[in-house]
């Protein structure tokens, strides 16, 4: 979404929902012919929440927690988060919370006593979301068993302990709008564009950051050397040498299918679960939008 802003002006009256729905047009028939509308939108919902990666975050894997209980803890150099509970439990879980509340955490990161959310939850990306989807992805999470799993604070360094110095980042890194496509490109490369920013989040990972964790956008997909939890994430730009120049379409839909590299080996790391909890669930039409819009990006040798 590097030229958002100027996108967001060329875009005006632009159809650009039926463009963003094309992609999507065969989804409704997977689900059964006379299915309640609400039984509609939770199907949907799952099928955003699973392009969207939100499992793997809330749930704990050590020790192995319930689905959406939160608890998994994320190392960082500003100290360890712990993630919420997002089922619809009263007491411990997002159960009082109003649709509008929903919208106010994932498209402005303000909670719901008007403070603001670390950018840890990425919410970022997600404010890219179109209303439908955030309205499915709300049925859905609706649906899913409460459990009654306390929080636990996150344990931070100061000054980030305290939240309000996350008004300082979002001052100079947050933008809040919806994805804006660009009528410029074609439809798949605008479905690719909103898979990869609004819901995949692909660059919280892949795009390189700065010391007090911005994302450097004028390098988007080039390459992370010190990730967050001190990895290495690779450049994913169709840079020859040090990207994925090399790759075609087709190597990118299976490695977003079943985790496998084109010279046979397998992807490691945090893109395992990336792989499993949400890209294998994917259409290989969606699949193939995000490989049409990879392959579109400027050649980014990434930062040395
Ligand atoms: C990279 C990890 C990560 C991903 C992916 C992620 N979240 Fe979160 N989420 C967090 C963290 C960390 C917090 C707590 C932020 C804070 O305390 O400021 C959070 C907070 C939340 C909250 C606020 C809960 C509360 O009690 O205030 C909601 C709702 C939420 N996430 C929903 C989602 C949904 C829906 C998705 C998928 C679309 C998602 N998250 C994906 C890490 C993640
Ligand atoms: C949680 C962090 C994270 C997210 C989110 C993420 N990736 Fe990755 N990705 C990685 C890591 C780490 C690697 C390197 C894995 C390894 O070392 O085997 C990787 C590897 C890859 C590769 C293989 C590159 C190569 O040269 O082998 C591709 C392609 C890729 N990711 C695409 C994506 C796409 C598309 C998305 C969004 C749908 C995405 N990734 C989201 C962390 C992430």
């Amino acid at each position: 979404m590097r030229n958002r802003r100027g996108a967001e002006k060329a875009g005006a009256g632009f159809g650009w929902r039926s463009v963003l729905r094309v992609g999507l047009w065969f989804v409704p028939f997977l689900y059964p012919v006379g299915a309640a509308a609400e039984d509609h939108e939770v199907a949907r919902g799952a099928y955003v929440f699973k392009a969207a990666g939100c499992a793997g975050c809330h749930t704990s894997v050590k020790p192995k927690g319930k689905f959406l209980a939160g608890g998994r803890r994320m190392e960082t150099p500003f100290g360890d988060f712990y993630t919420p509970n997002i089922t619809p439990d009263k007491t411990h879980g997002i159960g009082e919370w109003r649709f509008a509340d929903f919208v106010a955490a994932m498209r402005e990161g303000k909670t719901r006593d008007g403070s603001v959310y670390y950018p840890a939850f990425p919410y970022s990306s997600y404010t890219g979301m179109t209303d439908d989807d955030l309205r499915d992805l709300w049925a859905y999470l609706r649906s899913v068993p409460a459990v009654s799993e306390p929080n636990r604070d996150h344990d931070l360094i100061f000054p980030f302990n305290l939240r309000f110095s996350v008004e300082f980042w979002r001052w100079l890194y947050f933008d809040s709008g919806r994805f804006v496509p660009d009528p410029q490109k074609s439809p798949e490369w605008n479905r690719g564009a909103y898979l990869t920013h609004a819901l995949g989040h692909c660059g919280e990972c892949h795009t390189p950051r700065n010391l007090i964790g911005g994302l450097d956008k004028t390098r988007e997909f080039a390459g992370n050397k010190n990730a967050p939890d001190g990895k290495r994430v690779s450049n994913i730009t169709p840079h020859p040498k040090k990207g994925i120049g090399s790759w075609s379409k087709k190597d990118i839909v299976s490695l977003l299918q079943d985790g496998s590299l084109p010279d046979g080996d397998f992807v490691g790391g945090a893109m395992t679960e990336v792989v499993e909890n949400g890209t294998s669930h994917l259409t290989d039409e969606d699949l193939r939008a995000i490989a049409e819009y990879l392959k579109a990006l400027p050649p980014d040798e990434g930062p040395s």
